[in-house]
């Protein structure tokens, strides 16, 4: 061990584990690439008042979470502690909303950081695959997103998770609701600390995970009927999409999102096997939010799933994924003439799309079997001075034990007949 670990809060991805992660990641991204998401990569930091604007002043992330900094030239910069501002910032700049091709539809994946409290499911770095659909309104656009998370998950093995979903109105409906809820809340037997967020943030108070908050919140006025007509009827479209996907929802009248930008269609995804870290996605519209960060009008919707807790659900599920084999054909050389001619094969086969491995170091003959056996490769190839001398190498069956002496020269064809 080093004098160092990872930073608190943080943890390594290593084999064989992070195998699953890298699956993951695919599988989430499979179902957008496949539905005109094209892959956009943002840098890791921005400047801290996109966040600020577009996240909002009043929510933890900005508030409590957010690792700023000033750099040594004097901007005020901050790691990205989530995606659809970096994503809506890059699309702006780039104008790729003037090509003339609305909606903008973009995919990523990558690190977000917050400073949290660490716990099972809760890191100060995580990562996040997301999709955003930027400059449209069509409750179509909504449903697609929600189907293709779900998509996502079920492709995966999941089934344990819900969709919870909700509408959080617009510039018209919601202050009246935001008033009427702020008259509710000051009625409220509360700390000091929730009655300031009755005036920045009230809907948040909604969120209060307390059960003495609960208790009181029990009759509090629901947004849901302080809907507008339009935001009303937007909100029975997306449910009746989802209905004829046969996705399955839950609505949920008091779901609130961390992040200010949202209005009309908000969800989000949970795992009844993650304790109090359930939610392993979210989104919705933010229709608003390209005009806070000085951008023109561009009603958009997105989500991002979290894949460290994504990889939690699977062991909750106890889903194991059927991985590739990291390596299928392993090469045991035994002497020099044999390690020549065997890195030439294993070369060979690597170039044919074989996955294979070496025995590195001059090993002997016990070792290097020891090595091929925990590749799990399904082959060895070993050859020694007399193979060599009758132009043959030993191809050997890991799974049967059985072995074959096979021509140098038809080893490669051999092996991709195996394997292909
Ligand atoms: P979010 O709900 O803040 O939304 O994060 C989405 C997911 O990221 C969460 O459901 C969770 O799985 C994961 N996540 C968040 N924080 C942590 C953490 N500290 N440790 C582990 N996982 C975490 C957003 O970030 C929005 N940008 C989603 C969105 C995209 N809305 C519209 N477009």
């Amino acid at each position: 061990m080093s004098t160092f670990k990872a930073p608190k809060g943080t943890y390594d991805l290593l084999p064989p584990d992070s195998a699953t992660y890298l699956a993951v990641r695919e599988a989430i991204a499979a179902p957008l690439r496949n539905s005109g998401y094209g892959y956009v990569e943002t840098p890791g930091f921005e400047n801290v008042e996109l966040f600020a604007r577009g996240v909002g002043e009043s929510t933890d992330i900005v508030n409590k979470e957010m690792y700023s900094f000033t750099t040594r030239g004097g901007d005020q910069l901050a790691l990205r502690p989530e995606g659809t501002a970096s994503v809506l910032r890059a699309a702006l700049e780039a104008n790729l909303h003037k090509a003339g091709n609305l909606p903008v539809k973009l995919w990523y994946s990558g690190s977000y950081y917050r400073y949290e409290r660490p716990q099972k499911g809760r890191y100060r770095h995580f990562s996040q695959v997301g999709a955003e659909a930027i400059g449209a309104e069509d409750p179509a656009l909504d449903a697609e997103l929600i189907i293709l998370a779900d998509q996502a998950y079920r492709s995966l093995g999941l089934s344990q998770f819900r969709i919870l979903l909700n509408s959080l109105g617009d510039k018209e409906c919601r202050p009246v609701y935001r008033a009427a809820l702020q008259d509710f809340l000051r009625g409220l037997d509360l700390d000091e600390d929730t009655r300031r967020r009755i005036d920045i943030n009230p809907l948040r108070v909604l969120d209060d995970k307390r059960d003495d908050v609960q208790k009181q919140l029990v009759g509090a006025p629901l947004l849901r009927d302080y809907l507008c007509d339009a935001c009303k009827a937007y909100h029975e479209q997306v449910r009746e999409l989802l209905t004829a996907a046969g996705v399955v929802y839950e609505d949920d009248p008091k779901l609130v999102r961390g992040l200010d930008y949202y209005t009309r269609t908000t969800f989000e995804f949970v795992h009844d096997g993650l304790g109090s870290q359930s939610a392993v996605g979210g989104g919705g519209r933010y229709d608003g939010l390209s005009e806070m960060i000085g951008g023109p009008a561009l009603p958009s919707v997105g989500w991002a799933l979290g894949v460290d807790r994504t990889v939690l659900a699977l062991q909750a599920e106890g889903v194991a994924l059927d991985l590739p084999a990291a390596t299928s054909v392993f090469a045991v050389p035994l002497g020099e003439e044999a390690r020549r001619v065997l890195f030439a094969k294993v070369t060979e086969v690597r170039k044919a799309g074989v996955a294979a491995d070496f025995s590195y170091g001059g090993k002997g003959l016990k070792a290097a079997m020891k090595a091929a056996n925990r590749s799990g490769a399904r082959f060895a190839i070993v050859a020694g001075e007399r193979d060599l001398a009758e132009g043959v190498v030993q191809l050997k069956d890991m799974e049967s034990g059985e072995q074959e002496a096979v021509a140098v020269d038809e080893i490669v064809a051999v092996l991709q007949g195996k394997l292909g």
